[in-house]
């Protein structure tokens, strides 16, 4: 891209990632008792949508916005992806990624998914798990673990999982700091465009490199796989596989960061559910997705109508922009007792965190064991850490984008 210039190629510039960490998020304290009262007024609203706290839904220059609040209503538009098309995500997102699976609809979509989801299953994530993703971890807690407190956001939660995924692609070491530069600047886009946009051209140009050598000199990481996948003699194009890699930095990167650092607050909030997990491990999986019900990472998707239709007897127009909220769905109280509790141990753990139907998140795996990795290294490492007392105490905050921004904590049991 002529003429503008991504911070990043000037390597002498300082860089402290964490100065990066807040732009996409917003300032939204607790948005849920104001979603909970238009949830109770109706599943589905028109128009533009005041959450207080300066917050706002609804392109009020695009035709009859609507936003989805319930449970039921969400998961009826992501089931039905005929009436609801994702290429609302183009305007948004296609200039900064290039055309992305997120973006398109059946049967694009499927065809380009099968190729690249193979790398993406459980199965696969075995070989990362204990080289790579617990090596990142364990990196990083050697750089405080003598001190006997930390800022576990700083310090853990806001770096491993752009760290991963350098791993997961194979880049050499010393390319990290400018690709987690990349990696951010493309995701803070919205704070500062022409930023944001010469990160991504940086990134298809290092991409384009990198490719060359795997195709030379295929190994064990993603973009070896990219390169060689196959499906019904199909294969990706060197500018899919850009698009693609692109768009694993926000959608990897910021959400796992914000899902391990909510996880870890709620934990740290509620000593009994601590210990309990520190006690039996075996008790994560409900653990992480009960966080990802409570405070989903991401609280809205999009959508765009594709005809005339109505949903909970809202009628909605052909071209309507369709703002799903998932934070409202998980927490609505027709489907869950005592919604605004984080509680591990809930019977009802169905949630659209990862969102539904056939876009659902095609990462969750790696971010399931990611996190997993993380707070067990946390657990064993640590030792039964608290919140620093000395400390102002954490609290989530965002809107389209939620998590704490710190985590103070002191150790030193062990
Ligand atoms: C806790 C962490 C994560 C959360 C909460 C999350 C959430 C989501 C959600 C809600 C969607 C659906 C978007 C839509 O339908 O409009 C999605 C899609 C996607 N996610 Fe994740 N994600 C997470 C981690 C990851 C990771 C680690 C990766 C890969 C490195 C990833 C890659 C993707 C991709 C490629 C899609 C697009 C799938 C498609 O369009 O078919 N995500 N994610």
């Amino acid at each position: 891209m002529p003429g503008i210039r991504s911070a990043a190629d000037d390597e002498a510039v300082p860089f402290d990632p964490f100065e990066l960490k807040d732009v996409v998020s917003g300032k939204i304290r607790d948005p849920y008792p104001k979603l909970r009262e238009l949830l109770r007024e109706s599943p589905v609203h028109t128009g533009r949508i005041d959450l207080g706290e300066g917050g706002e839904i609804g392109d009020p220059t695009t035709p009859a916005p609507v936003t989805v609040f319930g449970f039921d209503e969400v998961v009826s538009v992501l089931r039905d992806n005929e009436t609801y098309s994702s290429s609302v995500y183009e305007d948004v997102m296609g200039m900064v990624m290039g055309r992305t699976i997120l973006q398109m609809d059946e049967p694009e979509h499927r065809s380009i998914r099968a190729l690249v989801a193979s790398s993406f299953r459980s199965k696969m994530l075995e070989r990362w798990e204990e080289d790579l993703v617990a090596l990142v971890v364990n990196e990083l807690i050697d750089s405080f673990s003598d001190r006997g407190r930390s800022d576990l956001v700083r310090d853990v939660t806001f770096n491993f999982p752009v760290q991963v995924i350098a791993r997961i692609l194979g880049l050499p070491r010393a390319d990290y700091p400018r690709f987690q530069r990349w990696a951010l600047e493309v995701t803070s886009v919205a704070a500062n465009w022409e930023r944001g946009m010469a990160a991504s051209a940086a990134l298809r140009d290092y991409f384009v490199d990198v490719m060359a050598e795997r195709r030379a000199a295929p190994g064990d990481d993603l973009i070896s796989d990219l390169v060689r996948a196959e499906v019904d003699g199909k294969h990706l194009s060197d500018e899919e596989i850009c698009s693609f890699l692109r768009l694993l930095l926000p959608a990897g990167v910021e959400t796992t960061y914000r899902a391990s650092g909510s996880l870890l607050l709620a934990l740290l909030r509620d000593r009994a559910q601590f210990d309990a997990l520190h006690a039996d491990r075996s008790l994560y999986p409900q653990a992480f997705e009960e966080v990802l019900r409570w405070e989903p990472p991401v609280t809205v998707i999009l959508r765009r109508a594709t005809r005339d239709t109505e949903l909970a007897g809202v009628a909605i127009e052909e071209g309507a922009d369709i703002a799903l909220m998932i934070g409202a769905a998980n927490r609505d109280e027709r489907k869950y007792a005592d919604p605004d509790r984080y509680d591990m141990f809930r019977t009802q753990r169905q949630h659209v965190g990862f969102g539904f139907g056939v876009h659902v998140c095609l990462g969750m795996h790696l971010a399931r064991m990611e996190s997993r990795v993380a707070i067990n290294t946390l657990f064993d490492r640590l030792g039964p850490f608290t919140l620093d007392p000395e400390a102002e105490p954490p609290h989530i905050e965002g809107l389209a984008f939620r998590s704490p921004l710190s985590l103070p904590v002191v150790f030193g049991a062990r």
